[in-house]
């Protein structure tokens, strides 16, 4: 399920604010109740979310009886979700990071990973690449990354990971701290833009229950 949103059926595939309210029906549970019936035919194997929270999984799992078996989510050193993993792991639900690399192209952050002085220092000290640190970092926690590149070379150098130091390990995962640095790259300005302030797809940042202003995002 890509959004616990759902998209009113005229809504094309870019769904703006075309969505249905939280307790509006087809809600996310109704949409995963529906979903479970899938694996009854055998085609399915397994089912799993996107872009849920901890306050919409807290939601969603109390009515489920296949508990999603991963949550796709935007995650890298910016945005590393710590607290979203902690309590994926104990639900026995495995993390996706999409946009594992902060879209380098995608969009015109404020922040590229790939020149963030931590993560060019050990891709230089280690002699590969900024992308495949921020991936061997990603895999090395446990998390899947999906990284997208249409370069075949840049898709080899991807799949060819490295063991990273417990103090590189350290360093990434604090790299977030430091000021104004924990934050996702790929809304930035996307509610105001396109969907109007404070919200993603009709529903807002609180809704959602992502702790959001203007593209900080609060928790860790
Ligand atoms: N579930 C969701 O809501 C959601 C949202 C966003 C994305 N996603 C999925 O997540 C996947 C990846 O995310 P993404 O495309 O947003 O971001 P990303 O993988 O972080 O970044 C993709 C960009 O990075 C470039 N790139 C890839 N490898 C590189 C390298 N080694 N060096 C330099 N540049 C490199 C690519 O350009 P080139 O192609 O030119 O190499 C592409 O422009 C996609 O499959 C996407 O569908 C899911």
């Amino acid at each position: 399920m890509h959004w616990p949103q759902a998209g009113k059926p005229d809504s094309g595939e870019i769904w703006g604010n075309n969505t249905y309210r939280p307790n509006e029906s087809p809600t996310f549970v109704e949409t995963w109740k529906d979903m479970e019936k899938l694996l009854e035919g055998g085609k399915v194997k397994s089912i799993g979310v996107s872009n849920f929270s901890i306050k919409t999984l807290d939601v969603l799992l109390p009515q489920c009886t296949v508990v999603p078996v991963t949550n796709q989510v935007e995650m890298h050193p910016c945005l590393p979700q710590h607290d979203l993993k902690q309590y994926c792991e104990s639900k026995g639900i495995i993390l996706t990071a999409y946009s594992p690399l902060g879209q380098p192209t995608g969009t015109d952050q404020a922040i590229s990973l790939f020149n963030i002085d931590t993560i060019k220092s050990i891709a230089n000290k280690l002699n590969v690449d900024s992308a495949q640190v921020l991936l061997s970092w990603g895999v090395q926690r446990k998390t899947a990354v999906i990284p997208k590149t249409e370069n075949k070379a840049r898709m080899e150098s991807n799949m060819t990971l490295l063991q990273l130091s417990d103090e590189d390990m350290k360093n990434i995962d604090e790299l977030h701290l430091q000021p104004n640095m924990h934050r996702t790259l790929t809304f930035i300005g996307f509610g105001e833009r396109i969907l109007g302030e404070g919200n993603i797809f009709g529903w807002t940042y609180e809704e959602l229950g992502w702790n959001m202003i203007d593209g900080f995002v609060v928790s860790k």
